[in-house]
């Protein structure tokens, strides 16, 4: 009788598509200019347009380019729609990962907002487009919060998964929890590291993963690249910001058995500023990640090299995030670096820099409405 009742009850659960984690279950998928309610191959299912406070609807030019139905249509700002261009949502605090799909001219990625500045021509006058909107709640202590604060936006400029083609929700079956997608690392090796490397896979459980408040996917684990020599990652981002770097690690080969048996030194642009010895943190088959902040980056690239001290480094994945103040009464230095960021966007001035006209007039700020990113 008790059995029959369970069942009864976990039935709707189990039917729902609803996302249920124990971080908060908050998530919008919103097909930006259609009409109508659709699922797309990753079952997904997305919302006809709404939250919107003005545009146009239209169709992408192209749209045998896109395969998702969420990507055919979008919505567009035109000029006459004035400053408010916005998607108003009912959002409990917390802290969210945004991201959106966007469509511009010809071209035909899928970006996260943070790529924005690749497609940078001509975005100063034309109208603000979107195609897609996503959001879901993220676990409140994840990306190091608790030291960080509530006063910064994470905007992502590079989330590699080593040994591993792009994979994540909308490019492949793999679930992550907090929606992440990875790319492949192999763009971002310098061409000394791409005659050395080697992608290493393993289909063992590894431990460790899918852990609060990060909730890293086990697959990023499961791959990893090692080499014979130095490896060295170059990725372009903005200058004279802070930025948050997540390294993530796990000893696949099982030919390491023991602690100082693969070691190797992190070193972000020529500083030495960690030794790992994955082993000797967590023995083999075992996530470990570890975090650390560039303060005042002072070019516009950052260099991370994994330099053999015993055996061939290892690495899974890494994580580069601006930090972007989101407030607007900002340290002197602070506004060096939005100006900056503000130019590398090429926001258009209409859209407000000095207080983001979808915010709250009392809470003006970068990216309250526009920026994907991670915020509380
Ligand atoms: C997709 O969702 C539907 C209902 O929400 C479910 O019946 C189906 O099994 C799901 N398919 C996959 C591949 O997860
Ligand atoms: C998310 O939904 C599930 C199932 O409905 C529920 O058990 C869980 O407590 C929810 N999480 C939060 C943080 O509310
Ligand atoms: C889409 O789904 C939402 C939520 O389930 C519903 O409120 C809305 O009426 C649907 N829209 C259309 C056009 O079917
Ligand atoms: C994801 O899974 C569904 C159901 O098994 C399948 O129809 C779809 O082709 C898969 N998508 C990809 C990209 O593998
Ligand atoms: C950041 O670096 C610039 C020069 O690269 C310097 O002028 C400025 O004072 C630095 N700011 C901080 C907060 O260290």
């Amino acid at each position: 009788m008790s059995v029959l009742f369970l069942l009864l009850l976990s039935l709707p659960l189990l039917l729902s598509p609803a996302l249920s984690f124990p971080f908060g279950n908050t998530s919008y998928f919103i097909d930006c200019g259609g009409s109508t309610n659709t699922t797309d191959p990753f079952n997904t299912t997305w919302l006809s347009d709404r939250y919107f406070t003005g545009g146009a609807t239209s169709v992408v030019s192209e749209p045998l380019h896109f395969l998702y139905p969420q990507e055919k249509n979008l919505r567009f700002f035109p000029l006459s729609s004035g400053k408010k261009n916005c998607y108003i949502l009912p959002l409990p605090n917390s802290r969210y990962y945004f991201r959106t799909f966007t469509v511009y001219d010809n071209y035909d990625g899928k970006i996260e907002l943070s790529l924005i500045r690749r497609i940078r021509r001509g975005i100063a006058t034309d109208p603000p487009v979107i195609g897609s909107l996503e959001i879901r709640q993220i676990d409140p202590l994840s990306y190091d919060s608790s030291t960080i604060g509530d006063k910064f936006i994470l905007v992502n400029y590079g989330r590699l998964s080593c040994g591993s083609s792009q994979w994540g929700p909308g490019f492949s079956n793999d679930t992550d929890d907090f929606g992440r997608t990875w790319q492949s690392d192999s763009e971002f090796r310098t061409p000394n590291t791409k005659k050395i490397i080697n992608s290493i896979s393993t289909r063992e459980t590894i431990t460790g993963t899918v852990q609060p408040p990060n909730y890293f996917p086990m697959k990023l684990y499961q791959t990893a690249v090692t080499g014979n020599g130095i490896l060295e990652y170059d990725v372009s981002v903005d200058a004279k910001m802070d930025y948050l770097l997540w390294f993530h690690f796990a000893e696949i080969d099982s030919s390491v058995k023991q602690k100082a048996g693969r070691v190797f030194d992190v070193v972000v642009n020529e500083k030495n500023v960690e030794r790992v010895d994955v082993f000797a943190e967590v023995g083999s088959f075992a996530a470990y990640s570890w975090s650390y902040t560039v303060h005042n980056l002072s070019s516009p690239v950052l260099t991370v090299k994994f330099v053999p001290v015993v055996g061939a480094p290892i690495v899974s994945g890494i994580e580069f995030y601006a930090l972007v103040p989101n407030d607007r009464s900002t340290m002197p230095e602070q506004v060096v670096a939005m100006r900056a960021l503000k130019e590398s966007l090429r926001v258009p001035d209409r859209m407000g820099w000095n207080g983001d006209p979808c915010a709250p007039t009392r809470l003006g700020c970068l990216g309250r409405s526009y920026m994907p990113s991670q915020q509380r």
